[in-house]
């Protein structure tokens, strides 16, 4: 090809493609942090009522929004909704576009596509690394500078299940500058039990915080694209203007409403959850192999210079894990929570492989 392509766009990684592997009878796929179970009930019947008006653009946003809205406690104008919450991270670094003020903070290892987009809008992106797995709040602020345009803090972190507390992030917000705008990624909040947890909603208002969450993971939509952010009235107005119209599908929108609704299945996913990292924890315990508290619905095994080969011999056996060398962790596998069945079945293989 005789095109040149800049190198800023040459250095960036490949997100993973998701494989259809695990879609099918035999595999257990725990490799990419989904919901184990099909969607509410609800959902389907939204989803065939809504088939009957693919000839209509997409509406139904706004009323997700004031759905969001009601069950926060907020207003619909301080909801944003996104094809997954990957748009989301796009809008924001379209909108915070700003001559000199181009680094973006992230924790390393991170969720990998905050990185990815930085780059493709032609940011600098600023790496700060873990202390004892966590995200190190104090290091984190230690990085900025006047260059300094936005911070993605993942909680809890993909991919160690890890959470910074209410305390620090309280003190962090102290020192960040206004012109300097907070994502939260709270993709898997749902899943966490600890009381420390911080409460970033009441937030939104007094400082330039935005928190995104996704109908991806705890109700199970992961396949129809679509998140929300929420941040201050204004904040979401300018993110708004960047967005692609129509950018989320009708059957998401309404799916996404239906699935708001059902606290029974909400309920389900998260118990499955909490058994689910019971059972591995006394597990991988007796077969003596260290994995990392987690608060989310996934946890880090580790497994030693062989996590690699082990990742491969679960895969032959139609079991689907990630190797974490790519974030970095290459002693370490990521391991979705799935259903009982399959997290003993992962057990029942890794047991056998090891
Ligand atoms: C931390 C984090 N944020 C965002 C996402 C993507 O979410 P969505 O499916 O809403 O784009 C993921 C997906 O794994 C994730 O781990």
């Amino acid at each position: 090809m005789k095109l040149t392509i800049h190198d800023d766009i040459k250095k960036i990684p490949y997100y993973p493609k998701a494989m259809m592997y695990g879609y099918d009878e035999g595999w257990v796929r725990l490799s990419s942090n989904e919901n184990p179970f099909p969607p509410s009930p609800k959902v389907f019947s939204s989803i065939l009522d809504a088939l009957f008006f693919t000839n209509r653009y997409p509406g139904g946003e706004l009323e997700l929004k004031s759905a969001i809205a009601k069950k926060l406690g907020i207003a619909a104008e301080q909801v944003l909704i996104g094809n997954g919450s990957n748009e989301l991270i796009e809008m924001t670094l379209k909108a915070m576009k700003h001559g000199k003020r181009n680094k973006v903070i992230i924790s390393d290892p991170s969720f990998a596509f905050y990185a990815i987009a930085a780059q493709v809008y032609g940011y600098e992106v600023c790496k700060v690394p873990l202390a004892d797995m966590h995200v190190d709040l104090g290091l984190v602020g230690k990085q900025i500078d006047k260059t300094t345009r936005i911070i993605f803090l993942n909680n809890p972190l993909n991919p160690t299940g890890t959470i910074f507390e209410q305390e620090h992030f309280e003190n962090f917000m102290k020192t960040v500058p206004p012109e300097v705008l907070i994502v939260v990624d709270e993709a898997y909040a749902e899943f966490v039990e600890s009381a420390q947890f911080p409460n970033t909603i009441k937030d939104i208002g007094e400082r330039p915080v935005l928190v995104m969450r996704t109908f991806s993971k705890a109700y199970g939509l992961a396949g129809l694209r679509i998140g929300y952010g929420i941040g201050e009235e204004s904040l979401i107005a300018f993110l708004e203007r960047t967005k692609q119209p129509f950018s989320v599908n009708m059957m998401a929108l309404i799916a996404a409403q239906a699935a708001l609704s059902d606290g029974a299945y909400l309920k389900k996913v998260l118990r499955n959850n909490r058994n689910g990292k019971l059972y591995f924890s006394k597990a991988l315990q007796e077969l003596s192999i260290e994995s990392v508290p987690s608060e989310a619905n996934f946890i880090l095994v580790k497994l030693g210079k062989d996590a690699e080969a082990i990742t491969k011999r679960l895969f032959e056996e139609k079991v689907l894990v990630r190797w974490m060398g790519a974030y970095g962790l290459p002693d370490f596998i990521r391991v979705s929570v799935g259903r009982m069945d399959e997290n003993r079945r992962f057990i029942e293989v890794l047991r056998r492989v090891i």
